[in-house]
C-alpha cells in the first residue's frame, strides 16, 4: 500500500510540476508575507461591517482593491466592500429574509453554509441568481450560536467567484451563548479572522485558476495587524481558502482555547497550542492576553511547514498549478499588538460552556459509504463513487428523520475537506484511531486525510422535498467545480 501511494504521490507531483500556467511571480515580492523576521509594513486588519435585524439586503458587485502599491486589482464583493462582504448577525429563532441582488455579468448563487434550512432556500447550484436579478429566500434561523458563512455555489463558477472575493461571515446568536461570560464585542474583543490566499498575475490580476495563493489575505488584508486589549479575546476563524489547510498557533507557542466548532459551542473549552483548520471549517478560540505586557506583540501563525503529504499546501512546489510561495512554510496570519484593557474585560477562560446532546453510533437508522474516486485517464481528477456531479442525478436519498452514519473513504491521492449541506454532524470515528478534541463538537465540514476514512453521524430532520436536493462535496472549490460533488434528497 505504501508503495502504491508513493507512486501516485510521485505522479501527482510530476503532474503538478508540468502543468505550469502563465503566472510569473509578481513584481511585488517585497510585500510577501512568508518571513516574520524581515521588517514588514503592516496594514490594519479590515473588520467587515455588520448587518443585523431580520431583513438583509446583499448585492454582489464587481469591485476593486489595492493589494499592491501603484496597482488596482479587480475583485468581487458584497455591498460595496473591496473584497469579501459584510458580516450578517442573526438571532436563533428569527424568521429572516435575505435579498441577494446579482450585479455581476454572470449567474451566481448564494449559499448559507452550515444552515439547517429547506433545500430551496439553501442557495446551492440549483438556486441560480441570473445577472441583474434578485433572489429572496426566507427561513427560520434554527442553528446554534456559532460562526457560519455565505458564498457563491454555482457549479463550475464557485472557484472563480470565491477567488474574486465573494463571501461573508454569518454570526448566529442565541440565549445559551449570551448567558456565558465570553467576549462578544465585535471588532474589539470578538474578532472575525477569515483566512485565504491569492495568486496574482504580473499585472496583479487575481489568478483564479490555481489552487494556492502566494499572498495571504486575512479578511482581505495583506500583512494584517490588529491592536487587541490586554484581556481574553475571541477569534472567529474561517478557512475560506480554495485548497490550503492551516495549522494554526501563536508565535510563543502559548496555549489557547477552542470554544466552538462549525455548528456551535463545545461542552468545555479545549486547550491546544496548534489546531488544524481545513477549507470551509470554522473554529472560535479564546486567546488570553491578560498577562501580556502593554505594547508587546506576537503573531498568530500558520505552522504549515513539514505537514503530512496530502494536507493542502504541503506541496513543496513554489510555482505551477499546485505551487505557491506559501507552500510548506510557516507564515504569520495576523500580527497582534497588545493594547490597553477596555471596559468590562473578560479576564478568565470559562471552565464550562454548553451541554450538547450527542449522537452515538447506536442511534443510527441507516448507514452509507462514499469513496473518493477519480484519476482515471480522461476522467475527472476527483469524484465520489465514480460519478461526477450532474444536475439531473440524485446520488443519495435519505428518509426524513433518519439518523445516518456516513463513512467517507479516501484511498485516493490527496486529502480533502468534506462538507454536507442541511445538517450538523458529529464525527464518530476516524480510521487513524482518534477524533480530535478540537473537532468534538457539531460539524458540517471535516478533514479527510489521504489514506484514511472518517465516519460521521447526523439526523436529517425538519425539511423534506421530492424536488429540491441538498449537496455534499469536497469544499476545495476547484475539486467541487471539477465534479467532486453529489446531491441528496431528504424525502417524506
Ligand atoms: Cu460552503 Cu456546499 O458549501
Ligand atoms: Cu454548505
Ligand atoms: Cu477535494
Amino acid at each position: 500500500m505504501k508503495l502504491y501511494f508513493g507512486i501516485f504521490g510521485l505522479i501527482f507531483f510530476v503532474f503538478s510540476c508540468t502543468k505550469e500556467i502563465v503566472t510569473t511571480p509578481t513584481s511585488n515580492t517585497s510585500a510577501g508575507n512568508t518571513n516574520s523576521n524581515t521588517s514588514i509594513t503592516y496594514s490594519n486588519l479590515w473588520i467587515p461591517p455588520t448587518l443585523s435585524g431580520t431583513t438583509f439586503n446583499l448585492s454582489l458587485d464587481k469591485s476593486t482593491k489595492q493589494f499592491f502599491s501603484g496597482s488596482i486589482t479587480n475583485t468581487y464583493a458584497y455591498n460595496g466592500a473591496n473584497f469579501w462582504g459584510p458580516t450578517l448577525i442573526m438571532n436563533k429563532g428569527d424568521q429572516v429574509q435575505i435579498n441577494v441582488k446579482n450585479n455581476l455579468n454572470e449567474t451566481t448563487t448564494s449559499h448559507w453554509h452550515g444552515f439547517h434550512i429547506p433545500a430551496e432556500m439553501d442557495g446551492g447550484p440549483h438556486q441560480e441568481i441570473l445577472a441583474g436579478t434578485t433572489w429572496s429566500p426566507n427561513f427560520k434561523v434554527m442553528n446554534n450560536a456559532a460562526t457560519y458563512w455565505y458564498h457563491p455555489h454555482l457549479h463550475e463558477l464557485t472557484a472563480k467567484q470565491v477567488s474574486m472575493g465573494a463571501g461573508g461571515l454569518i454570526i448566529i446568536k442565541d440565549p445559551e451563548e449570551a448567558a456565558l461570560a465570553l467576549p462578544r464585542t465585535y471588532g474589539v474583543d470578538d474578532i472575525p479572522v477569515v483566512l485565504t490566499s491569492r495568486k496574482f498575475t504580473s499585472t496583479n490580476v487575481i489568478d483564479f485558476s490555481t489552487a494556492y495563493g502566494d499572498y495571504l489575505l486575512t479578511n482581505g488584508t495583506l500583512n494584517a495587524q490588529i491592536s487587541l486589549p490586554k484581556q481574553v479575546v475571541r477569534f472567529r476563524i474561517l478557512n475560506a481558502e480554495i485548497e490550503r489547510g492551516y495549522n494554526l498557533g501563536f508565535s510563543d507557542n502559548r496555549t489557547f482555547y477552542i470554544i466552538a466548532n462549525d455548528g456551535g459551542l463545545l461542552d468545555n473549552p479545549v486547550p491546544v497550542t496548534r489546531v488544524p483548520l481545513v477549507v470551509g471549517e470554522r473554529i472560535e478560540i479564546l486567546l488570553d492576553l491578560s498577562n501580556d505586557a502593554l505594547g508587546s506583540s506576537l503573531d498568530f501563525k500558520a505552522y504549515n511547514a513539514n505537514l503530512p503529504q496530502g494536507f493542502g499546501g504541503s506541496e513543496p512546489a513554489q510555482s505551477g498549478q499546485f505551487g505557491s510561495l506559501l507552500n510548506n512554510k510557516d507564515f504569520p496570519v495576523l500580527h497582534i499588538n497588545v493594547a490597553a484593557t477596555n471596559t468590562s474585560p473578560m479576564l478568565a477562560i470559562p471552565s464550562t460552556l454548553v451541554k450538547n446532546t450527542t449522537l452515538a453510533a447506536t442511534d443510527a437508522t441507516n448507514s452509507r459509504m462514499l469513496m473518493v474516486t477519480g484519476g482515471q485517464p480522461n476522467g475527472p481528477a476527483f469524484s465520489f463513487n465514480n460519478s461526477t456531479f450532474n444536475h439531473q442525478t440524485i446520488n443519495q436519498t435519505v428518509k426524513l428523520n433518519a439518523v445516518e452514519k456516513w463513512t467517507i473513504m479516501n484511498n485516493n491521492v490527496f486529502g480533502h475537506s468534506f462538507h454536507i449541506h442541511d445538517v450538523q454532524f458529529k464525527i464518530l470515528s476516524r480510521s487513524s484511531g482518534s477524533v480530535g478534541l478540537h473537532e468534538s463538537g457539531w460539524k458540517d465540514t471535516v478533514y479527510l486525510p489521504v489514506g484514511q476514512s472518517v465516519t460521521i453521524i447526523a439526523k436529517f430532520d425538519d425539511f423534506a422535498s421530492d424536488k429540491y436536493p441538498f449537496m455534499y462535496h469536497c469544499h476545495f472549490a476547484n475539486h467541487e467545480d471539477g465534479g467532486m460533488m453529489g446531491q441528496f434528497l431528504v424525502v417524506p
